[in-house]
């Protein structure tokens, strides 16, 4: 801060740029508004009209799903009166964050010590470390792991899919997860590697007993590595490819082509957050998940994506909160018992809704999978309630083990409703 000032009485007159050790959201606030009725929740859906308006100073990271449930705003220095006056004004109770940014981890120095402690199944990882656990778990497990190539991601790194199956030729059905199509969301990738771990070193464990597990942990390794690659970009969102004149990056998850950019998008390039791209299936990375999905459509019968954050277990429609699909008491009941196994196990219970009565987004993986697919069970789970984005590597050991209690309620059911007894 005093640095910037300086520079901004030096006449330069060039304001206060990011640099010089500052970076973006070092002085930003996060603040969680709280809103505890309904004429909360209709000021905070006004509120979120004004974001667009507020040129990336108010950022919002989380909607309310109803009454109690935090929205979740990132605010610029200027930004933070506003938003408080807001809640002042409704009587809306609000927790705030201060210095945002600088909770983040230095990137460099914790890849460095990645680098040379290589891969933990309970840290963050980088797209190279993890390919290369993916290597070695294949040739150390050649029985039980194969590997298939994707395809590259639009900076050319390569993408694998992990197929773990006792029995490739019996033609079990699959259980399809990728995770990490939004860049920032570290801890989905943590719980994709993590799944894989349990499920090659577990004896005891039945869930690759009549049930094949196909793993993708990072679709957007471009964007995940540029969050890895400064501090400043840690909440960066889409993919990396060039867009337009000086803009970058698609939303993947507003990228798929079902009922693609009616509800939930940008169609402004340069907009960070939910750019749908200039038609569906623009992104290699996402054109990779369909394919997999397509090779696959009669065996597959779930499909979950990993996400963070908000501990929310989410089912179609994502497109619109108007209508649920003719199954949805089944989505929802798995979804239930997922939450209550992961409960058991000492962790938080998921909110379990559809996503489009959540909010409306259209052209998810989710909705293309089991709408366009035909899937019959399709999930995104949110990871993580309580640190944003930034959830902390030393609580991963603990999670982890909880989460995948769900996982294997998740085997169960497809075990007993679409294996072959
Ligand atoms: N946070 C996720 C996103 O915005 C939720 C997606 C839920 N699915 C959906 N089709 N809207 O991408
Ligand atoms: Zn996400």
């Amino acid at each position: 801060m005093a640095k910037c000032l300086v520079f901004v009485i030096g006449v330069l007159g060039l304001g206060c740029q990011v640099g010089y050790g500052q970076h973006k959201y070092d002085n930003y606030t996060l603040v969680r508004l709280i809103p505890n009725h309904d004429q909360h929740l209709q000021k905070l859906s006004e509120l979120s009209l004004n974001e667009a308006a507020s040129h990336g100073e108010v950022e919002i990271l989380k909607r309310s799903f109803g009454v109690n449930d935090s929205t979740d705003v990132l605010v610029s220095p200027r930004s933070k009166q506003l938003v408080e006056q807001f809640a002042v004004k409704n009587g809306m109770p609000i927790v705030t964050k201060r210095d945002y940014g600088r909770s983040f981890e230095a990137p460099q120095r914790e890849s460095r010590r990645r680098f040379q402690e290589g891969f933990s199944v309970y840290g963050y990882n980088s797209f190279d470390s993890i390919n290369k656990y993916l290597d070695e778990v294949a040739l150390r497990k050649p029985d039980l792991v194969r590997l298939q190539p994707l395809g590259y991601s639009y900076q050319r790194r390569a993408m694998r899919l992990a197929k773990i199956s006792k029995d490739p030729s019996a033609g079990n059905p699959i259980i399809f997860i990728d995770a990490g199509i939004h860049a920032r969301e570290w801890v989905a990738p943590a719980m994709a590697t993590y799944i894989i771990h349990r499920l090659v070193t577990d004896g005891r464990g039945h869930e690759l007993d009549g049930v094949d597990w196909y793993i993708l942990p990072v679709v957007n390794p471009d964007g995940y590595e540029y969050t890895r690659s400064s501090r400043s970009q840690r909440l960066w969102r889409k993919t990396r490819s060039k867009t337009s004149h000086n803009c970058y990056g698609v939303d993947g998850n507003r990228n798929y082509g079902f009922k693609w950019g009616v509800s939930g998008v940008s169609s402004d390039p340069c907009d960070r957050e939910t750019y749908a791209g200039p038609k569906p299936f623009s992104e290699p990375e996402t054109q990779m998940v369909r394919n997999v999905m397509m090779e696959n459509r009669e065996r597959i019968k779930l499909y979950v994506s990993l996400h963070a954050y908000g501990q929310y277990l989410v089912y179609p429609w994502g497109y619109t909160g108007g209508s649920l699909p003719k199954t949805w008491q089944k989505l929802d009941s798995l979804a239930r018992k997922v939450s209550k196994a992961v409960q058991r196990a000492g962790g938080q219970p998921f909110k379990v809704l559809s996503a489009g009565e959540w909010y409306p987004a259209a052209g998810g993986s989710d909705d293309y999978a089991f709408g366009a697919i035909g899937i019959p069970y399709s999930y995104t789970m949110e990871l993580t309630d309580g640190y944003e984005f930034i959830y902390p590597e030393n609580n991963l050991a603990k999670i982890l083990p909880q989460l995948y209690e769900g996982f294997r309620i998740f085997a169960e059911q497809i075990k007993d409703e679409f294996g072959r007894s």
